[in-house]
């Protein structure tokens, strides 16, 4: 293929240049279109009308499928921008609400949009109380997840007045009300795998004191939020809250491209994310660190995970897009000291085995060559645990903070005029076609 200059092209991507493919001796222009900043795209819309030939990209390693400006990460350089704003700076100098902000309407919140904005989700934190029946359908062991899939799908049958989607105002009351009740649907799923009652939320705590309080409160007695531990997992929702086209995300906007409600939309990302090679990631590295028990195991695994016949992987290792150290991976390791040290747990035997696995692996040459370094879930299990949560609900924390970006980039597809309901193609290698036998 040659690539050459040429006129502008489409907005939002425009054309500064053509590639020219040959098939079959046959040539055809395809325009490249350049982004913000980033890999130009070469505009394939129209290669099977003009060659007959889909392109093949299984898993779309080299695909883009939409056009965004809500995040962008340089995986080579291991940078992560929410906005335009780099991710260590956002985690340490602002909230996770703020953040939600940023992500849904594209600037930082002046103080005044933030208190509004603080009010306008806190009013949602409530759900429908027939809610709280749908949990005896489960059972008290069920993994959360199952629980979070199951009933995000059903706030469709509660809110008719934000399901209309070509209506910017039930689409905006839709990402409020998404928002605002994951975390209360999930304190909800934790609180039925105990037998303990159902806490509401309390309009006096922010967002992540507020969830806090609805996990580990009782009745019987008053419940103080720790300030380190509310600031340290306000810090991690910030970490997880998006990270631009991944499987979860792609799953939303997928199902939103047909038209499906926002509700039925993020309870297909939760569904999505809960695979161990996605978000439940987190809950697969610490069982990995349990397993390998000692310092003295971790050759043992790391031979193991070299060994393409053991099908076993380093959990929370490698990324698609990150060929450096993921940046997230640096604050999380940052906030898991912090929270061991305030909790008194700073000699967590889980974290000397993470510590001397991270060691050993950047060190190892098939860990270099494949560029393989710690993502956001390896640390973020002992964090959690350390935090009190159980390791079945990582994943369902991990779905509380990813809300915003999965809604945000469900809201930007539907408004964006490029977009067309999704329809892959296939390269068909089945049978031919041949005629039912004859009786
Ligand atoms: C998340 O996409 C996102 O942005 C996701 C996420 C988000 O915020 O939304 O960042 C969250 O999902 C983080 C990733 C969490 N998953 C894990 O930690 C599971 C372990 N990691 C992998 O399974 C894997 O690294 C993936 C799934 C994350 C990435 O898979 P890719 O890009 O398809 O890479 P690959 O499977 O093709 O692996 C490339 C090579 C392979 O060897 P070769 O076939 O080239 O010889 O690296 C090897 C793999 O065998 N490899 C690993 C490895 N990950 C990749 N070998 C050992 N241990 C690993 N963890």
């Amino acid at each position: 293929m040659n690539v050459h200059e040429t006129k502008p092209g489409k907005a939002g991507g425009a054309a500064k240049q053509s590639a020219t493919l040959t098939v079959d001796n046959k040539q055809v222009q395809l325009e490249v279109r350049s982004g913000s900043i980033g890999p130009d795209v070469i505009d394939v819309g129209n290669l099977y009308r003009q060659t007959g030939c889909f392109t093949y990209d299984p898993g779309f390693t080299s695909t883009a499928n939409c056009r965004s400006a809500i995040t962008f990460i340089d995986g080579d350089k291991g940078e992560l921008l929410y906005r335009g704003y780099p991710i260590d700076q956002l985690a340490e100098n602002t909230n996770f609400l703020a953040v939600c902000y940023l992500l849904l309407y594209g600037e930082l919140p002046t103080n005044a949009e933030f208190i509004a904005f603080r009010r306008t989700i806190t009013n949602h934190t409530m759900v429908h109380e027939q809610m709280t029946r749908f949990f005896t359908g489960y059972r008290r062991d069920a993994h959360p997840m199952a629980v979070m899939v199951g009933n995000v799908g059903a706030l469709s049958s509660f809110y008719h007045d934000s399901t209309d989607i070509n209506d910017q105002a039930q689409r905006e009351v839709a990402s409020h009300r998404m928002i605002a009740k994951m975390p209360t649907i999930a304190a909800m799923a934790y609180k039925y795998s105990l037998g303990q009652p159902f806490i509401y939320p309390r309009n006096d705590l922010d967002y992540t004191s507020n969830f806090l309080q609805m996990c580990f409160a009782v009745p019987s007695e008053p419940y103080l939020v720790n300030p380190v531990i509310s600031r340290a997992l306000d810090r991690i929702f910030i970490l997880h809250a998006d990270h631009e086209q991944n499987a979860s995300t792609s799953t939303v906007r997928l199902a939103g491209s047909s038209g499906a409600n926002p509700f039925a939309c993020i309870s297909a990302g939760i569904a999505c994310l809960w695979g161990p090679a996605h978000g439940g990631a987190n809950e697969a590295a610490l069982n990995m660190l349990r397993e390998i028990g000692t310092v003295e195991r971790i050759p043992e695994f790391v031979k193991k995970a070299k060994d393409k016949s053991s099908g076993f992987r380093l959990m929370g290792f490698g990324h698609r897009v990150y060929k450096n150290y993921d940046p997230r991976a640096k604050v999380m390791q940052k906030t898991c000291h912090e929270v061991l040290d305030a909790l008194g747990h700073r000699d967590d035997p889980l974290l000397k085995v993470a510590l001397e696995l991270e060691r050993i692996a950047l060190q190892d040459e098939y860990f270099i060559e494949k560029k393989l370094y710690p993502n956001i879930d390896f640390y973020s299990g002992i964090t959690l645990r350390a935090m009190g949560f159980p390791i079945e609900l990582f994943t369902v924390l991990f779905a509380v903070a990813r809300t915003v970006g999965w809604i945000a980039q469900w809201k930007e597809m539907i408004e964006d005029p490029e977009q067309r309901i999704g329809r892959p193609r296939q390269l068909y290698i089945g049978p031919k076609r041949r005629d039912f036998p004859a009786a």
